[in-house]
């Protein structure tokens, strides 16, 4: 048994990341483990954990599992959870009660839980003493060793927590299952440095390791040879992609690399103001592939409350920097905001709102702070009131939602490149985005799935459109 420890997560060593490729290995026993067995895996949080579930059901599948859609009739659930906020960590203990009256009906299915929250050693402690009847647990820096921890549990009908603090090697050998046949997500760092005061990531994801370019670009051209239409480039912190490696090569210089597989195309999440250089602006002009959509997360706009997030840039350095992005031809640029932060007063918000009426955003992801054990946010006095805090994140939004729709607005009776992906929610028709990153509903044949097409909006909402595809 392997537990997590909050201090060793928080260490940043100066050991050498090495790249390994023979670390994923199942043995022959195992591989049949899973015959006749079914799996369940329910992701929670951010595209990160969304790709992991990916390699996650490629090596159940690897030891004879299948896929299966309904909770309620698989062998194995599994867990995916993230730790960002409180109610994503409520939302995870809701769904192991569910589960807990499942295994009273049927003892025999197995249960785990793994991603960000695995990583918590609070949480780990109380599933020790109150979720004995909980299977497995692993962290999010052992994925590759799945097969063992699940056989050892299956094998002496116990539970097995198998969590390292400190992050490994780089592991090249994951086999992956992905969702969708077109778009693909391609990891090209993990963990984060940056500690900003609010945030788990740095203690659940570990110091921030990148992938060596080569083996990201070679991924890349087997995507494309495989008739993928669009990669997006994974990590915490993008642009401090290769700070990390013994090279000068950065995210400008990977970006271009990736750029120039010819794949249709490329975007990136998630970046943070500090790292985002003139370089990699000039790269994105440079190449009609790489998308014209930024995610920027601002935070807060007030300096007060930058420096107290750690965030290392003011508001007068954001704004600089967002007016330097929108010489990017068509660039729809999105955020995240955090409203409530310990302290922050009326006048601190105030400068928030500024900044989003100064962007006029595309569109945000809104937040209220939610402290997270651990991190120096959570110890830091907090005299908003929950009331205050809901007031604020309401008249955020209603600023948000305007500038959504008046960015959408200028959409309408525009011809747009749409990659369809698949079937909308909306009964009949089909749905994909745009190379800025809209929702487009289109009602067109199935055959059009899986293409790039011309799409002449009709109809605009705040958080989608409606068009027909134009010859
Ligand atoms: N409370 C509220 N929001 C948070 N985020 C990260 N940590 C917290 C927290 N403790 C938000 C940030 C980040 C996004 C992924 O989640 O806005 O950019
Ligand atoms: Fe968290 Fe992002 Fe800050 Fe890293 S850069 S600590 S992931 S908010």
């Amino acid at each position: 048994m392997n537990i997590p420890s909050r201090l060793e997560a928080k260490k940043r060593t100066s050991k050498e990341v090495l790249t390994k490729t023979n670390e994923y290995i199942v043995d022959n026993n195992l591989k049949t483990l899973g015959e006749g067995k079914t799996y369940f895996i329910k992701t929670y949080g951010c595209q990160m954990n969304e790709h992991d579930s990916e390699n996650i059901k490629a090596i159940l599948e690897d030891m004879s599992f299948t896929e299966c859609d309904e909770m309620e009739k698989a062998d194995l659930i599994l867990l995916n959870t993230c730790a960002i906020r409180e109610n994503a960590h409520n939302k995870v203990f809701g769904m192991i009660g569910r589960i807990k009256h499942l295994k009273e009906t049927r003892p025999e299915v197995i249960a785990g839980i793994c991603g960000c929250m695995a990583q918590e050693e609070g949480v780990v402690n109380e599933i020790l003493t109150n979720y004995k009847w909980l299977d497995i647990v692993f962290g999010t820096h052992n994925i590759y060793a799945l097969p063992n921890i699940l056989a050892t549990s299956m094998k002496n009908n116990k539970q097995e927590i198998d969590v390292l603090s400190i992050e490994g090697d780089i592991i090249e050998n994951i086999p992956v299952k992905r969702d969708s046949k077109y778009k693909a997500w391609v990891n090209i760092m993990y963990g984060c440095d940056k500690f900003c005061t609010y945030c788990i990531v740095p203690y659940t994801r570990g110091k921030q390791r990148s992938r060596e370019p080569e083996y990201i670009i070679k991924e890349v051209l087997d995507l494309v040879n495989s008739g993928y239409k669009e990669v997006t480039l994974l990590g915490q912190n993008v642009n401090a992609y290769g700070k990390d490696l013994d090279t000068n090569y950065g995210m400008a210089n990977l970006l271009e690399d990736v750029a120039k597989t010819g794949i249709d195309r490329v975007r990136f999440v998630t970046s943070h103001p500090w790292d985002f250089n003139d370089e990699m602006i000039d790269v994105i002009k440079k190449y009609d592939n790489i998308m014209p959509y930024i995610h920027l997360p601002l935070q807060s706009g007030s300096d007060r409350i930058l420096k107290l997030m750690g965030r290392r840039y003011t508001k007068e350095s954001y704004l600089e920097l967002f007016n330097k992005l929108k010489t990017i031809p068509n660039v729809s640029i999105t955020t995240d905001i955090i409203v409530g932060f310990p302290g922050e007063t009326e006048e601190d918000f105030n400068e928030t709102l500024d900044v989003v009426n100064i962007c006029k955003y595309d569109s945000a992801f809104t937040f209220i702070f939610s402290p997270r054990e651990g991190t120096p946010a959570a110890k830091m006095e907090d005299n908003v009131t929950l009331e205050e805090k809901n007031n604020r994140l309401y008249r955020l939004n209603d600023l948000i939602n305007k500038y959504a729709k008046e960015a959408n607005d200028k959409y309408l009776n525009k011809t747009v490149p749409v990659l369809i992906e698949g079937k909308s929610e909306k009964g009949g028709l089909l749905m994909g985005y745009t190379d800025t990153m809209k929702l487009v509903n289109v009602n067109a044949p199935k055959s059009n799935i899986g293409k790039i097409v011309n799409v002449k909006i009709t109809d605009i909402k705040t958080w989608s459109m409606d068009g027909e595809i134009v010859k």
